[in-house]
């Protein structure tokens, strides 16, 4: 794997080896690669956990980690992400981790330059650091994937967090469904209420109300979204024995999930975070160190 770009592009396989490399770093430690290289975050959207939680596994490596700040990047003087990137890979730069608005923004990159390009979302396109991370959690919890009921529910058709999290937990063998306002649904068919689906999913996942997408004509007021489609405290005491709950974060506290149920028993949002950084050291060695992250040497076949 040269690139990761989106959760579409990866094999049962790939992803596999992606979960059980983080598995033994999270095991053992993630230790210093032998060789020197040197990466980029550059964001053009907003972000703590992808940009923190990428440079910390950075750290952890050892790799060199060269600052970019969008804000007073030649990019304000209208320079191309194409331009920019020639100029980084010129510098002598290994590999770049880049969030940016644009769905797709990588289509006109990939095989135009020799660093590796590690996709830290694309606008409302794909987030597929973060399906990883969420896939170890669910397997760190279950050990399975098959049979898994998994409800991603509210703000669908914006989110980049469902679109990875749909294609990858469904190549896997779970059964995912989908609850939001219809309007919010985008190319997923979804329910709009919560009848049935407390009881029967092992994992409901909460996304965020991304104000930002939207084009200021949202009809729901905070307290209308919550008893609506966020999950509630009642909600919560309905959900089935063992089920947990799961939050890409940031959270609107009281819109999509209530307050008080971020740290409850059933939370995994920080355990998310923490298995954050597990995720993104084993993506660095797999695009950067290949003899490392064992990807070259596996020829196990993976079923779930
Ligand atoms: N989950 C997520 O992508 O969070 P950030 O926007 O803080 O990186």
């Amino acid at each position: 794997m040269k690139n990761l770009v989106s959760m579409q592009d990866l094999s049962i396989d790939e992803i596999s080896i992606i979960l059980e490399r983080a598995e033994m770093l999270k095991r053992f430690g993630i230790r210093e690669l032998p060789k020197k290289y040197f990466v980029s975050n550059l964001f053009f959207e907003p972000s703590t956990r992808t940009k923190m939680s990428f440079e910390m596994a950075e750290r952890k490596l050892g790799l060199e980690t060269i600052p970019f700040d969008a804000g007073f990047s030649s990019a304000l003087k209208g320079e191309s992400l194409y331009d920019t990137l020639r100029t980084l890979e010129e510098i002598g730069l290994d590999a770049v981790v880049i969030r940016h608005p644009e769905e797709r923004y990588y289509e006109g990159l990939i095989g135009k330059t020799n660093m590796a390009i590690i996709n830290g979302g694309d606008g409302s396109g794909q987030h597929p650091s973060q399906s990883l991370l969420d896939l170890f959690t669910i397997k760190e919890e279950f050990g399975r994937f098959h049979g898994l009921n998994v409800l991603i529910a509210g703000d669908i058709a914006h989110s980049r967090v469902a679109k990875s999290n749909a294609a990858a937990l469904t190549k896997l063998g779970a059964n995912v469904t989908f609850l939001g306002p219809s309007e919010w649904a985008g190319e997923f068919p979804s329910v709009n209420d919560w009848d049935g689906m407390l009881d029967t999913s092992d994992v409901i996942m909460l996304l965020r109300v991304q104000n930002e997408r939207h084009d200021g004509t949202t009809k729901f007021t905070k307290e209308e979204y919550h008893e609506r489609f966020g999950l509630t405290v009642e909600r919560e005491r309905k959900m089935k024995p063992g089920s947990i709950i799961m939050h890409p974060a940031p959270v609107n506290r009281d819109v999509e999930i209530a307050g008080s149920l971020v740290e409850c028993e059933r939370s995994r949002i920080y355990k998310q975070v923490e298995n954050g950084v597990y995720i993104r050291a084993a993506i660095l060695e797999t695009v950067l160190h290949k003899e490392e992250s064992a990807w070259e040497n596996s020829s196990k076949v993976h079923t779930y």
